[in-house]
């Protein structure tokens, strides 16, 4: 689907984000799996990556503490929030939705909320979804949530998907305006014939847990690593190319690519094809690794004190289904 400006836009006027304290780093991971420390930067970029631990911790608890610190941040009272789309691929629960867990504990009384699974896609379409809210004049407050708690889902014995993924997400608050900023221009994109090299077999309702799934460890996630990359550096690359030429965009209009952080080949990929130098690319996979639905609302927070009102940013993502996606927006506000 494709949007285009019109006289209210959505628009993010805040973002915050939250990691778990554990730090799992590569050296610890090779001590677990057959792998280096070598390997892992050259091949991924990643260095260490974050770990919800304890009993009965969710996903959750990652997207309360994102909202609770956005609400701070924007001197918003919780009942203020219209709606509130959380972003997982890791639900607490299969049901009720974990946005529906956030705005219970933030006292988001006046909202109402659901989840929305498009995996590493998945903070581009409900942000895409929560600015339709603002744009139609249904809301006034919406934030979205990208959050995941990958280690839930994480084989500890699978190398080839064990040093990739980590816990974490953030959230954005969107707002309207008729100002030369905010949301512009959205391309998403979903093709289901993906699924065979990146799903999680059981747990779902075509195959519901039982002791043979758990005994088959069909509860993790599964990727063949190498397909996905080469239609993650394709498809990402190009939508991100395509979003630039259909809004007119050269290389130094860009202030920002904010790239899901999969792996530095795929992101350096994308920002070769738009033409923009390492220093335009948000990058935080050596700290964080990939957090699925995380990773942008995570960008955002980390490099928001370098942007400026009216820098134009090109958001892109590329994840399981396959989905992937491209937003151009233009920044609101000038970070401390
Ligand atoms: O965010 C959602 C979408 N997901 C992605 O975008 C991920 C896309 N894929 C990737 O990022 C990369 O494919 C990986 C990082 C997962 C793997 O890197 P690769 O360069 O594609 O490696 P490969 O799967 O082609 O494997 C190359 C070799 C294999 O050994 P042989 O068969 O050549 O002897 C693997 O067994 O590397 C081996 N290998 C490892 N070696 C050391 C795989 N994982 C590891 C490891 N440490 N952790």
């Amino acid at each position: 689907m494709t949007t285009t400006s019109r006289n209210r836009r959505a628009v993010i006027t805040g973002v915050h984000a939250h990691v778990p304290d554990y730090v799992l780093t590569n050296a610890e991971l090779a001590a677990m799996v057959d792998t280096s420390d070598e390997w892992i930067v050259t091949r991924t970029g990643i260095q260490e990556r974050r770990i919800l631990k304890g009993e009965d911790q969710g996903t959750s608890v990652i997207g309360i503490a994102a909202v609770r610190g956005l609400l701070e941040k924007t001197a918003t009272r919780p009942e203020e929030i219209d709606l509130l789309i959380c972003a997982t691929t890791t639900p607490d629960l299969l049901f009720p939705a974990t946005g529906n867990i956030i705005c219970h504990a933030v006292g988001a009384t006046s909202a109402f909320s659901y989840d929305l699974q498009a995996g590493c896609s998945g903070f581009l379409f409900a942000l895409v979804a929560g600015a339709q809210f603002i744009e139609t004049g249904k809301c006034r407050k919406v934030v979205v949530v990208g959050a995941d708690k990958m280690s839930a889902i994480i084989d500890y014995s699978d190398r080839a998907t064990c040093i990739i993924f980590g816990d974490g997400g953030g959230a954005v608050m969107l707002e309207p305006t008729t100002e030369e900023v905010g949301i512009v221009d959205a391309i998403l994109r979903t093709d289901g014939s993906g699924e065979p090299y990146l799903h999680m077999k059981a747990g779902g309702s075509r195959r519901p847990a039982s002791f043979e799934t758990v005994a088959a460890r069909e509860h993790y996630v599964y990727q063949e690593g190498s397909t996905v990359f080469r239609f993650a550096v394709k498809n990402m690359a190009d939508v991100a190319f395509q979003i630039m030429r259909q809004n007119g965009l050269g290389p130094d209009e860009v202030a920002f690519l904010v790239p899901h952080q999969a792996n530095k080949r795929i992101i350096d990929a994308t920002a070769e094809k738009m033409g923009i130098g390492s220093d335009k690319v948000m990058l935080n996979i050596h700290k964080y690794g990939n957090t699925t639905s995380g990773t942008i609302p995570l960008c955002l927070f980390d490099y928001e004190s370098r942007l400026r009102r009216g820098d134009r940013l090109v958001l892109a993502a590329f994840g399981a289904g396959f989905t992937w996606g491209a937003v151009y927006l233009r920044w609101a506000y000038d970070g401390k």
